[in-house]
């Protein structure tokens, strides 16, 4: 090894002592109290897909939520769409997946498994883990896999009706452009952005939900004239940088990292990762792409439509440059849960599970604790108040110290607790998540102090 690799290798290391969550500790939580856990599970799951609970799905929906006001409602230069996952198959030949969206992949003879060839070095044999090696297994060549899903449209099966569930959503937007331009009333630069699932035939789906055959993305391809690519790709950078930090995580553990020249895609003439550092090492979670006019053009050259603009001062014809900016919804989730998890020591010597997420992307915002199952219809009534403005879960089982512990262990930012004195003095106890202080509030107050808390942080 190089001293370089040597010294990255350290780093790496290092980086996974900063960061002392196993993912087992993670995925049973996230199983247990139902954020995520396999797909078809009855039937012992199925590889790369995943389910979200009612935890994960209101976490999952805060964060596209707040993508969707970041990226659009905030801005006057972003049109959001919603576009069908299924395209019409040329969109493939153009945007050169039917060509080059493959992994090298190799076969054992043996064990019947497929591996990409690049990640057999020092990989062992599934079948024969502790005596073999996979580069050790009787391997045929390597061979290029197709990564996209297909499927069949109408009654007769042939290569007429073959189309393809999409392995990105941004290509939608591209065939778009015209339609969206011309009904949004909007004049280069600007972008439109989506959210939707993406399907990929992963050969080895792994480490939880970061690498999936079904997920989710959020993108955003934004148009702009080529002379000013270079300012829009800075931009977009430190924008979508940000993001990640406003979301609450914090900064040791994101990075930037550009792409070498030999790592770029097909489309792209340059490239950041945003990276995350999960208990499995940096990885990346969002990409920033200057695709060029790659997409317009092929889209051009295959639909035979005209996608080039006219700037109207100068009446130049130019096809708009496109900068992408590319996140993956599960894999923010993830690094969203690896972020928030926290183990403490109390001063009483007890400690606790607490998922310190931002409390705009906390599933449950307030959970209403009643002292004693007397105390219900009161406290009811304070849930129906809540309801309306956040989600509010309602818990009676257990002592209250319990009870506590379960928010904290979901991460609900507020406890309001409503006891015997309630009655008489019309307050409740508000209790926060991560300082643990209480506070005695006014009942008809509650919801303002509340409401401006949750505010004040997002
Ligand atoms: N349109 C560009 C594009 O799709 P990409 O780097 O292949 O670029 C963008 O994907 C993002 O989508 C990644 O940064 C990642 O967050 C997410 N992503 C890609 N493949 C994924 C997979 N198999 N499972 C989960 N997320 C994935």
């Amino acid at each position: 090894m190089s001293k370089d690799a040597s010294d990255s290798a350290q780093r790496d290391k290092d980086d996974r002592v900063r960061h002392p969550l196993a993912m087992e500790t993670l995925v049973s939580l996230c199983a247990a109290r139902g954020f995520i856990y396999p797909s078809s599970e009855i039937y012992g799951g199925i590889a790369g897909f995943w389910d979200y609970g009612p935890l994960g799905v209101e976490l999952k929906n805060n964060l596209k939520a707040f993508w969707w006001r970041r990226m659009v409602r905030e801005r006057d230069d972003v049109v959001g769409i919603d576009s069908a996952i299924i395209s019409h198959p040329r969109t493939w030949e153009a945007s050169g997946h039917v060509e080059g969206f493959s992994d090298p992949m190799v076969d054992c003879r043996t064990c019947k498994r497929r591996f990409r060839s690049d990640q057999v070095e020092g990989e062992r044999c599934p079948e024969a883990p502790k005596k073999r090696a996979i580069v050790d297994c009787d391997l045929t060549e390597s061979r290029e896999f197709n990564l996209m899903l297909r499927t069949e449209l109408g009654a007769s099966v042939d290569e007429s009706t073959t189309a393809y569930l999409r392995p990105e959503t941004c290509q939608a937007i591209f065939s778009g452009f015209k339609r969206v331009r011309e009904s949004a009333r909007k004049k280069v630069p600007f972008g439109i952005a989506q959210i939707g699932k993406a399907f990929r035939n992963e050969i080895t789906p792994r480490n939880f939900t970061f690498r999936s055959r079904e997920f989710e993305q959020a993108e955003m391809e934004f148009f702009c004239h080529p002379s000013e690519s270079e300012q829009w790709f800075q931009h977009w950078r430190e924008v979508r940088l940000q993001f990640h930090k406003d979301l609450g995580i914090d900064e040791s553990l994101l990075r930037t990292r550009p792409h070498a020249e030999d790592e770029l895609a097909h489309y792209a003439r340059a490239a950041d990762d945003v990276e995350f550092l999960f208990p499995f090492g940096w990885q990346e979670i969002e990409g920033v792409h200057d695709r060029g006019d790659w997409d317009l053009s092929r889209h051009s050259e295959f639909s035979g439509k005209e996608l080039a603009v006219t700037d109207e001062e100068t009446k130049e014809r130019f096809t708009p440059t496109v900068i992408e900016t590319s996140v993956g919804i599960d894999r923010t989730t993830l690094a969203l849960l690896v972020a928030a998890y926290c183990e403490e020591e109390l001063e009483n010597g007890e400690s606790r599970t607490v998922m310190r997420f931002h409390p705009a992307l906390a599933p449950i915002k307030a959970t209403i604790l009643p002292l004693s199952k007397k105390l219900a219809e009161p406290a009811r009534a304070i849930q129906r108040d809540l309801r309306s403005h956040f989600n509010v879960f309602y818990d009676d089982a257990g002592n209250i110290g319990r009870r506590y512990r379960r928010q904290d262990e979901v991460g609900t930012p507020f406890c309001v607790t409503y006891d015997f004195d309630s009655q008489e003095d019309g307050c409740v106890t508000v209790r926060e998540r991560d300082s643990m202080a209480q506070q005695r509030i006014p009942i008809e107050g509650l919801r303002v102090h509340l409401s401006d808390r949750l505010e004040a942080a997002s």
